[in-house]
């Protein structure tokens, strides 16, 4: 990040003498960012924001995306050649270290993150306490705010060997947790986790194994699982991250900040619209039903969206979709599915939303939610894991988020302000005199 002492923006109060002189600031790529934080002091005056569109909350050498161009790199890396050459583990020590790790480095991770696979014995026991139609994203939000009861001896937020197991610790357990949550909710017993698996190998064991039979993994799945959690590891300030970086800045532990991602991620906007996609989709039922459903899509006060459609940041394709759909493809080809209602649903929607002037003049097109529900339903995956699995990806950014904010000698609380609507200044009326 650097600024020169021409490289300004100069703001004036019209009406007074006031002026601020704001520094203009560039990063690696994107566009310059004014920094105001002495706007206030110098003029008196705050800026607004909702929705924070036009603001950037932190500075990061994370994730870049060019919403415009349909481009998303991991440092530096484009996404379509970690998708394709790389693995999930591989891209969290890449989010996390900065750089691609040496065949040693990969291997002794690999090793960290496998020996914390297993949770501590009494967490079992948090299961029992919901109940077995809890959706597994309030079983994710319960049990991941609980490790920080359990795992003591990593809560010093200041010392790095502590961030450190923390990091090794949330990425291993959250697919025990999460297979778990889902055991729980169908009554099977719970699976131990196989290190002897890859990760998203391993994923899908405890997920379908049962004691009682043997289990093999396809790896054709366990490939295009170990995919899907590449495409969902991090995708820079966005909601659920934004909320892991504001109750870190308070301090917070780092078990606590996941389970607040956790909480936010799970709304229909975020990443609850891959199951909201497979809802729409049925609900849809068929291809002759689609020009009713667009029609109240496009009437406003129907308040209906078309789910997997629309990003805050991309106003072009979402790579990440590109990527999904070829995906999808493999999947249904490996599966033997053919004709697939929900995916010929899917493609002719895709080609209305790509066509049609309501989406094409908003720049609305597909998400990565849009592919990764009919690829997920084809791998026996039940709807109502898909947040879930998404929460289990992306952990791999939010620690390593919450690591750069930790490190950050810049880090303050995260802090708003707001625009003042209600009621001025007014004495209290005792309840006998109120009309
Ligand atoms: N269907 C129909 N219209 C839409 C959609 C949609 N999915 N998304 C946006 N619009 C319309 C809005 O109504 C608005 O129209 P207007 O200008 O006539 O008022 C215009 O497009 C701009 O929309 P905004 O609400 O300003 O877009 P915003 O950036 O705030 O919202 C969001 C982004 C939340 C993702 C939105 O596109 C949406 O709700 N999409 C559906 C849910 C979804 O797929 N979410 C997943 C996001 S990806 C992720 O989290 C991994």
């Amino acid at each position: 990040m650097s600024d020169t002492p021409k490289d300004v923006v100069t703001v004036s109060l019209e009406g007074t003498d006031k002026t601020a002189t704001l520094p203009l600031l560039h990063g690696t790529m994107g566009p310059p960012v004014a920094d105001i934080r002495k706007l206030y002091a110098d003029m008196g005056v705050f800026t607004f924001d909702p929705g924070y569109g036009g603001t950037a909350a932190c500075a990061s050498k994370i994730t870049y995306i060019d919403g415009d161009e349909g481009i998303l790199l991991h440092r530096g890396y484009p996404i379509d050649q970690l998708a394709e050459e790389s693995s999930f583990l591989e891209v969290a020590y890449l989010l996390l270290n900065g750089e691609l790790p040496t065949a040693a480095e990969a291997a002794e991770f690999h090793k960290g993150v496998t020996h914390h696979t297993m949770v501590h014995e009494q967490l079992r026991n948090f299961f029992q306490g919901f109940r077995r139609d809890a959706h597994p994203m309030a079983v994710m939000c319960g049990v991941v705010g609980a490790l920080s009861a359990f795992y003591h001896d990593s809560l010093d937020i200041t010392n790095h060997d502590h961030r450190n197991i923390s990091a090794f610790r949330l990425i291993a357990k959250l697919p025990t947790i999460a297979a778990w949550a889902h055991k729980y909710s169908i009554g099977q017993p719970f699976m131990y986790p196989r290190n002897d698996l890859s990760y998203a190998a391993n994923f899908l064991y405890m997920m379908n194994a049962v004691p009682a039979e043997p289990y093999e993994v396809n790896p054709v799945l366990a490939r295009a699982m170990d995919r899907i959690l590449i495409l969902h590891a991090d995708h820079e300030q966005n909601a659920s991250t934004s909320t892991v970086r504001l109750a870190g800045s308070t301090g917070a532990n780092p078990f606590a900040c996941i389970a607040a991602g956790i909480a936010s991620l799970w709304g229909p906007a975020h990443g609850g619209a891959n199951e909201a996609v497979l809802k729409m989709l049925a609900e849809i039922g068929h291809k002759d039903n689609i020009p009713e459903f667009i029609a109240k899509v496009k009437d406003k006060s129907s308040h209906i969206r078309l789910m997997g459609f629309g990003h805050r940041v991309y106003r072009n394709y979402d790579p990440r979709a590109k990527i999904m759909q070829q995906t999808c493809h493999e999947v249904l080809d490996e599966l033997g599915i053919k004709d697939e209602p929900m995916l010929d649903l899917a493609l002719e929607l895709e080609h209305i939303a790509t066509t049609d002037p309501y989406f094409v003049e908003r720049k609305l097109y597909p998400n990565v939610d849009f592919y990764s529900g009919i690829i997920l339903k084809a791998m026996g995956i039940p709807t109502s894991m898909f947040t879930v699995l998404f929460a289990v990806a992306r952990t791999a950014g939010w620690i390593s988020q919450w690591q750069e904010m930790i490190e950050d000698p810049a880090n303050r609380i995260g802090r708003p302000r707001q625009i003042y609507t209600g009621a001025p200044l007014r004495d209290y009326v005792p309840i006998d005199k109120r009309g």
